[in-house]
């Protein structure tokens, strides 16, 4: 298959190509490089041996957009561009929702025009919400207690591709639903490389492992969890990135979700303990209140993947700490 990956430099889109690649699909890459660098390329490459097609440019530039569908003959679209910081969103919501919501509805228009009407898309677990029970099932209702617009966002363009398979014959789309992405490639080539401060747990555990900030913040030790702090679903983004390809080859008519994660949770105190071990040194922590909006446990059922995807994921936290390690230069 050829398969254009938007967002396809940055950190989820750069590990589903190099696995598209050894599975023999041709890629191209799209991305406006806001938040990855063009030198991924030749990362993807170093790993593969196969130099991806790689085009800048913006999911908002509509005549861009339908001039690269119109150039290239596709067979699908895997769909991983957008803003994600949640933060950001709350201050920014306009850009939040003209960036994702916009920036789909060309992309969805651009694929009509072309007359390529198979699509993967990148959602979160974060569309469930924070009033869902754990294991978060995929037939659980969504979009009702999200607490921020990025969620939002993901849940708009959800409704918007479940209306446009309705509309017409010919789509097949799978929407996926990702838990907490951790991890880099084992070589250490690519990785999660965020401009700016990140917000997620791992890329903030490895600034405080670089010095770059004094101490890892926890944000809570009195969750109702095993050790106090908060519990995520932690899935190995070689994992995630094969999700993809099993969606791809599993694609039927209309709409399909599924979850990605392992289907277990693990706590903030059990990342910092394998980051410890793994590196063999401490790192400086200190227990804060809790984040405004925060979960305490989140976790997906994977029953459906596992049983119709016939996908589940095969690497732990370890591993994504020790990939971690390699890729920032502390292995
Ligand atoms: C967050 C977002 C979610 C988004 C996801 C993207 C919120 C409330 N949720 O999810 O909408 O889809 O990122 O990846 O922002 N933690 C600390 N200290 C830190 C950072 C995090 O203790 O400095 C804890 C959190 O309280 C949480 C866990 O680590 O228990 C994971 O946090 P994070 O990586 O931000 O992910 P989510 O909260 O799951």
């Amino acid at each position: 298959m050829k398969i254009l990956l938007t967002g396809g430099t940055g950190y989820i889109g750069s590990h589903t190509a190099v696995e598209l690649l050894r599975g023999g699909h041709e890629v191209v890459l799209f991305d406006n490089l806001s938040n990855s660098k063009e030198s991924v390329v030749a990362k993807i490459e170093e790993i593969t041996g196969v130099r991806p097609e790689f085009e800048k440019g913006d999911l908002l530039d509509k005549a861009a957009l339908s001039s690269l569908l119109s150039k290239h003959r596709l067979d699908a679209v895997v769909h991983f561009a957008g803003l994600k910081a949640v933060g950001e969103s709350v201050s920014q919501p306009l850009l939040y929702y003209a960036t994702n919501v916009g920036g789909t509805l060309n992309l969805l228009e651009a694929m009509r025009e072309a007359n390529v009407r198979t699509l993967v898309f990148s959602s979160s677990a974060t569309v469930y919400g924070e009033k869902t029970a754990v294991p978060y099932d995929e037939k659980a209702m969504t979009g009702h207690s999200i607490t921020n617009p990025y969620g939002e966002t993901k849940h708009v363009i959800e409704e918007i591709l479940q209306d446009v398979a309705a509309s017409e014959p010919g789509w097949k789309i799978a929407i996926l639903r990702y838990f907490n992405p951790v991890g880099n490639h084992p070589s250490g080539l690519i990785g999660e490389d965020p401009e700016g401060i990140p917000n997620n747990l791992m890329p903030l555990v490895m600034k405080v492992a670089r010095g770059e900030i004094p101490e890892l913040e926890i944000y809570g030790d009195d969750w109702e969890t095993a050790d106090g702090s908060g519990v995520r679903d932690f899935i190995h983004v070689v994992d995630l990135a094969r999700g993809h390809i099993a969606a791809l080859e599993k694609l039927t008519d209309g709409v399909q979700i599924y979850n990605l994660g392992t289907g277990a949770g693990r706590s903030v105190f059990e990342v910092i303990e394998s980051y410890e071990r793994l590196a063999g040194k401490k790192l400086p922590r200190r227990v804060v209140g809790r984040r405004p909006g925060d979960i305490g446990v989140v976790y997906a059922a994977v029953e459906k993947a596992r049983d119709e995807l016939g996908w589940a994921t095969e690497l732990t936290l370890d591993d994504a700490m020790r990939d971690t390690l390699k890729f920032i230069g502390q292995d």
